[in-house]
């Protein structure tokens, strides 16, 4: 269990941690019909993709598959103007309707590679948030002490600024800052790439720790190997649709999956 603070108790009362629940089975985000068109391209198709509580789901696929467009529309971005369609739920509520940054206070964070992180600002500062914590009531949110506990390196690394990070450590200060704004389900979009093989174990299995602090975690990896050691359920992405899903201790023999170890194997 990591430092997860219960909004309700607030930070000032360092001992309120929340307790270690795990997947209790209840669907937390769920996305039905979703799609996203280029002009007459179709860049993602998908019938249905659900994350329950405290459950890590690892998306998976080649270059272009759409892995990055899925995060992308369930988190309303949009890189130049497709035609998005679909709808996306996050504890039952309905936020298609709704631009990226209400989606974010309602917590759908996503993570895209290390762009989180303030590069003139020091680790420190990059982790203070203007105004202080502003979490709904009985979600929960992790505060800066507890970022410094899942990731001692950035305690060591707080007086550097953003830009003279490695890219491991901004990875990890992008994930620190979204943990600070509460998710209920947090999405990383390839947060392996570019990273010393040891730190991508590290940053991979800090999803497990906030798997079992009851967040939802959607990984978009292109290192299947890696992901696949640290997610529950895994979904193959071939262009823009899903072609395979399961629990990941039965994908792991999967001759399709083994096809996709191939088509990274020089990355790991
Ligand atoms: N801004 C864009 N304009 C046109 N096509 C795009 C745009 N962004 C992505 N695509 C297309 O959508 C498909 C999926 O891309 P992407 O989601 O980035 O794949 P992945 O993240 O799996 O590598 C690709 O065929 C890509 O060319
Ligand atoms: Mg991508």
């Amino acid at each position: 269990m990591s430092g997860a603070r219960d909004a309700t108790a607030h930070g000032a009362a360092a001992g309120a941690r929340a307790g270690a629940t795990g997947s209790s089975g209840r669907t937390v985000l769920e996305a039905t019909g979703l799609s996203v068109a280029y002009g007459g391209n179709t860049a993602l198709a998908l019938e249905r993709l659900e994350v329950r509580e405290g459950e890590v789901v690892g998306v998976v696929g080649a270059n272009g598959a759409g892995k990055s467009t899925l995060v992308n529309a369930i988190a309303g971005w949009s890189r130049g103007t497709p035609r998005v369609a679909g709808a996306v739920r996050l504890d039952g509520r309905e936020l298609s309707s709704l631009p990226a940054h209400l989606r974010a206070r309602a917590g759908l964070l996503l993570v895209p590679e290390g762009k989180l992180v303030f590069g003139e600002m020091t680790v420190d500062e990059n982790l203070t948030l203007p105004g202080g914590v502003h979490v709904a009531p009985g979600r929960r949110y992790y505060d800066r002490e507890s970022v410094f506990e899942l990731f001692p390196r950035l305690r060591e690394r707080r007086g550097h600024l953003g830009a003279q990070l490695s890219g491991g450590e901004r990875q990890m200060l992008g994930i620190g800052r979204a943990l600070m704004l509460g998710p209920r389900v947090l999405m990383l979009d390839e947060p392996s790439i570019g990273l010393a093989p040891r730190l991508v174990s590290t940053v991979l299995r800090t999803m497990r720790t906030l798997a079992s602090d009851g967040l939802s975690v959607l990984l978009v990896e292109q290192n299947v190997r890696a992901a696949i050691e640290v997610v529950d359920r895994l979904v193959l992405l071939e262009r823009g649709r899903v072609v395979l899903e399961g629990p990941a201790a039965e994908m792991r023999d999967d001759p399709r999956i083994a096809q996709a170890y191939l088509g990274t194997g020089h990355e790991t």
